[in-house]
């Protein structure tokens, strides 16, 4: 029996593909790699071992969706395709409630189909939208404040309902507070196209000298330093938080919703200093307006899922930092493959095998 990945090629799908298969799992991946690279899986191949089964299509694409549930033994989903992108998704609002929406969709009803009633999906903590006060827990009001936030919280209604509708369903929701770092290797990591939105990938792409200079996005929120305060969260704990997660969903049946961060607050400030002392590199900042909807302070209360999952995030920001910095410093251009490397495989319902070394 397998797990099925969607988005397994993505930031945290590569990394949660690593601890399932460490863990032993079988895992399928389907990714239509509009904002991930194929390149991503060969590497988790080479770092554990372990191959992989890919399917390289859309989830909008019910026919070929469907052909992965016929011929393989599929034990539960891991759902974390979907567009991600706050600023992206206020500009272009129907094509974030196509892609995420319709998919959980489609995913779900094969899912119905096939008697595959174990789910994990990828939420985030822009449902809680700007909270009044912190840490937040699991219980605190949901109210997305952009489309790209309403699409997490739209979804996770419809999971809920769907449970209400059909009591055999047993649905974990994972909301993740801001995943960084990378995997110890350094073969894996965070590869935004374009221009980062996200603080450190845009710090190490200074850092890299493929951008000049950090922008802080304000400096008069009421925080230790007057910079925005997030909970940082080692995107390898977060794999881990998965696979614990994947064990809890196969035991039980209801829907479950836990905060995935370290429960930690970090400001703007504090993260570029504790970038430059893991890697000795010097950030050059600029102070410049808020981001319209960036909140002043958000952090976690992850007791929760300490307790019901038994996971603890452990990696604290020095190394969060200096696992980013070694992913990009070795991958300027991340994944990307210059045409006189071998050509990027295409990859369609074969066995991803483990590359020549
Ligand atoms: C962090 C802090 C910025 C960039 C977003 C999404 C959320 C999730 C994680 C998907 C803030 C500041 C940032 C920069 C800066 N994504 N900053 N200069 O906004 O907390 O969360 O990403 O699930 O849904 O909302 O993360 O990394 O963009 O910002 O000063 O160039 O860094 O103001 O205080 P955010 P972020």
């Amino acid at each position: 029996m397998g797990i099925l990945v969607t988005g397994g090629a993505g930031f945290i799908g590569s990394h949660t593909c690593i601890e399932l298969l460490n863990d032993g799992n079988e895992i399928i991946v389907v990714d239509n790699f509009s904002n991930s690279n194929p390149e991503s899986l060969n590497r988790v191949c080479r770092i554990t071992g372990k191959s992989i089964k890919i399917y390289h299509l859309d989830l909008l694409d019910l026919e070929s969706l469907e052909e992965v549930f016929l011929v393989n033994q599929i034990e539960a989903v891991i759902h974390f395709a979907g567009l991600k992108a706050v600023g992206e998704s206020v500009q272009d609002s129907l094509k974030y409630y196509k892609n995420n929406i319709a998919t959980t969709i489609i995913i779900c009803e094969l899912m119905q189909k096939y008697s595959v009633k174990n789910l994990v999906f990828s939420s985030s903590a822009t449902v809680y939208g700007l909270p009044d006060t912190v840490p937040i827990s699991e219980g605190f009001p949901l109210k997305a404040i952009n489309p790209y936030g309403r699409t997490k919280l739209m979804i996770e209604e419809i999971l809920q309902d769907l449970y209400i509708s059909d009591n055999e369903w047993s649905i974990t929701i994972l909301r993740y507070f801001n995943p960084i770092g990378a995997h110890e290797s350094g073969m894996i990591g965070e590869d935004p196209s374009g221009t980062p939105n996200n603080l450190m990938p845009y710090i190490t792409k200074v850092a890299v000298g493929q951008l000049n200079v950090l922008n802080i996005f304000g400096n008069d929120y009421p925080t230790i330093d007057g910079t925005g305060v997030r909970d940082y969260i080692h995107v390898v704990d977060l794999a881990i938080g998965h696979v614990l997660a994947l064990d809890k969903t196969l035991k039980s049946t209801g829907v479950k919703i836990y905060n995935l961060g370290t429960g930690k607050g970090y400001s703007v400030l504090e993260v570029v200093s504790a970038f430059e002392s893991a890697t000795g590199v010097k950030i050059p900042i600029k102070i410049t307006n808020p981001r319209p909807g960036d909140a002043a302070i958000c952090y976690a209360d992850p007791k929760k899922a300490e307790k019901e999952l038994n996971w603890k995030a452990k990696k604290g920001i020095i190394e969060m930092c200096e696992d980013s910095w070694r992913w990009q410093s070795r991958n300027p251009d991340g994944f990307k493959i210059n045409e006189e490397s071998e050509n990027p495989r295409l990859i369609y319902s074969e066995d991803f095998l483990i590359p020549n070394n």
